[in-house]
C-alpha cells in the first residue's frame, strides 16, 4: 500500500536529515523561536502554504484539498531546551546555552515533510489539512493553549502528534489507550530560618538543617500517603543555599516536580506538601513561603483515534513495528489539543545506537526514526481525510 509514497518518502530522506539537522544548529528556547518559525514558515512559503503567525512564534498551515471534507491537524513544537550541547555531533548547536535535547528538531523536520507529501499529492483528498507548529512545549504553561486560544483548532474534526522516542527500538510506534502521559506539576519552598556563625549554631535558626528533613519528610506522601496502586511521583530538582562552609545562612530554596494521573491524587498531594512542609519547618522554628503551581493536565488520547492510529501503523510501518507501552511520568501540553478535540500522540522510536536519555546534554535521535515518521504523518492525513 501507498507504494508512491513510500518511493517520495525515499526521495525526501536526504533533504529531511538536512532539515533536521540545519534545525539543530540552531536551537531555541520557549517562546524565542524566531530562527526556527522563519525557516519553517519558508519551507510552507515554497509549497504555497502561507503560515499565519500565532501565539508569538507559532504558525498555523493549512493545505487545501478539494472542496468538502475534513480537516486533519498534524501538530509539531518548535522548543529548545536551555542547557550547553555536549557530544561530538558535526551540527552541534550555535548557540550558547540551547539545544534540541528532546527532539523536536525532528518533530519539526518530519512535519516539514509531510506537508510537502501532502501538498503534492491535494488533487488526492478532499479537506484539509492544518499543521500546527507551536512554541514552548518544554515550558509551563506551554505554548499549546496560547495556539489553541489563538485559533489553532478552528474547523479541525481530528488532531495527531508524536514525540520521537529515544526510549523505544527505531521505527516502532507505542501509544496508550487513554492517559497516556501525566499530569506535570510544580512547587517552590522557601525556608527561612536565621543564619549565623557554623560555630554558634545555638544563635540560629537552620534552613540547611531544615530543608533536609523536609527533602526526606516529602517522600512520605508518596510512600504513605498515596494509594500503591496509583501511579504519584514527588521529585526535586533544585536545592540552593548558603555561600561558604562557616556560615549558616538565612535561608533555602528548593523546587521539585509532582506528578500523577488522578485528580484526587493531586488534591492530597497539595494539601500533604502544605501540611509537611509548615510542619517540619515549625518543628526547627523556620518559617516557609510554598507555592504550589498546577501544569500540564494528563495527556487522555481518544480510544476510537487510538485504534484509527494502529490500523495505520499497520498498514504503513508493519504491524511488528507496534509496540506495547506503558503510560510514562512524563508531561506533555498536547494533552490541551486532546481536551478540545478527539486525536491521539504517540511514541515513534528513535533509541537505535543512541546512549542517552532526553534533555541529556548530549542527547541525540536515531535519524533513520524520520522516514518512517514522516510517512506516518503523512498517511494519517491522508486516510484520516479519505
Ligand atoms: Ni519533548
Amino acid at each position: 500500500m501507498w507504494e508512491d509514497l513510500k518511493k517520495d518518502v525515499e526521495a525526501l530522506s536526504g533533504r529531511l536529515v538536512a532539515w533536521r539537522r540545519e534545525l539543530h544548529r540552531h536551537p531555541e528556547i520557549a517562546h524565542k523561536e524566531e530562527w526556527t518559525s522563519a525557516y519553517v514558515r519558508d519551507h510552507f512559503k515554497k509549497l504555497g502554504l502561507p503560515a499565519k503567525s500565532l501565539a508569538g512564534t507559532g504558525l498555523r498551515a493549512v493545505l487545501k484539498g478539494r472542496p468538502g471534507g475534513k480537516t486533519v491537524a498534524l501538530r509539531t513544537d518548535m522548543d529548545a531546551l536551555p542547557l550547553q550541547e555536549e557530544g561530538g555531533k558535526k551540527f552541534r548547536s550555535l548557540n550558547p546555552g540551547a539545544a534540541h535535547a528532546c527532539g523536536h528538531d525532528g518533530h519539526m523536520a518530519v512535519l516539514m515533510a509531510a506537508a510537502e507529501l501532502l501538498a503534492k499529492r491535494k488533487e488526492r483528498f478532499k479537506g484539509n489539512v492544518v499543521f500546527i507548529c507551536q512554541p514552548a512545549e518544554e515550558l509551563p504553561p506551554g505554548g499549546a493553549q496560547l495556539m489553541i486560544k489563538a485559533g489553532a483548532l478552528e474547523g479541525v474534526g481530528a488532531i495527531f502528534g508524536l514525540h520521537l522516542w529515544q526510549g523505544l527500538p527505531t521505527g516502532t510506534v507505542g501509544i496508550v489507550k487513554g492517559p497516556m502521559m501525566a499530569q506535570s506539576d510544580n512547587f517552590r519552598i522557601t525556608v527561612k530560618g536565621g543564619g549565623g556563625h557554623g560555630s554558634m549554631p545555638q544563635a540560629t535558626v537552620d534552613p540547611i538543617l531544615t530543608a533536609a528533613e523536609l527533602v526526606v519528610n516529602l517522600q512520605s506522601i508518596v510512600s504513605r500517603n498515596v494509594d500503591p496502586l496509583k501511579p504519584a511521583v514527588l521529585s526535586f530538582g533544585t536545592i540552593h543555599g548558603g555561600t561558604v562552609y562557616n556560615i549558616i545562612p538565612n535561608e533555602v530554596k528548593l523546587s521539585g516536580t509532582v506528578r500523577l494521573f488522578d485528580p484526587k491524587i493531586q488534591t492530597l498531594m497539595k494539601k500533604r506538601l502544605r501540611e509537611i512542609v509548615e510542619g517540619t519547618c515549625a518543628a526547627f522554628k523556620a518559617a516557609a513561603d510554598f507555592e504550589y503551581e498546577e501544569g500540564y493536565p494528563p495527556l487522555v488520547n481518544d480510544p476510537a483515534s487510538v485504534d484509527f492510529v494502529l490500523a495505520v501503523v499497520e498498514k504503513a510501518l508493519g504491524e511488528e513495528n507496534i509496540i506495547a507501552v506503558d503510560p510514562v511520568m512524563g508531561g506533555e501540553d498536547f494533552a490541551y489539543y486532546l481536551q478540545e478535540v478527539p486525536g491521539a500522540f504517540f511514541f515513534l522510536g528513535a533509541g537505535d545506537g543512541t546512549k542517552y536519555p532526553h534533555h541529556h546534554p548530549a542527547f541525540d535521535i536515531d535519524e533513520k526514526a524520520l522516514p518512517p515518521a514522516a510517512f506516518l504523518m503523512t498517511a494519517l492525513a491522508l486516510e484520516y481525510l479519505k
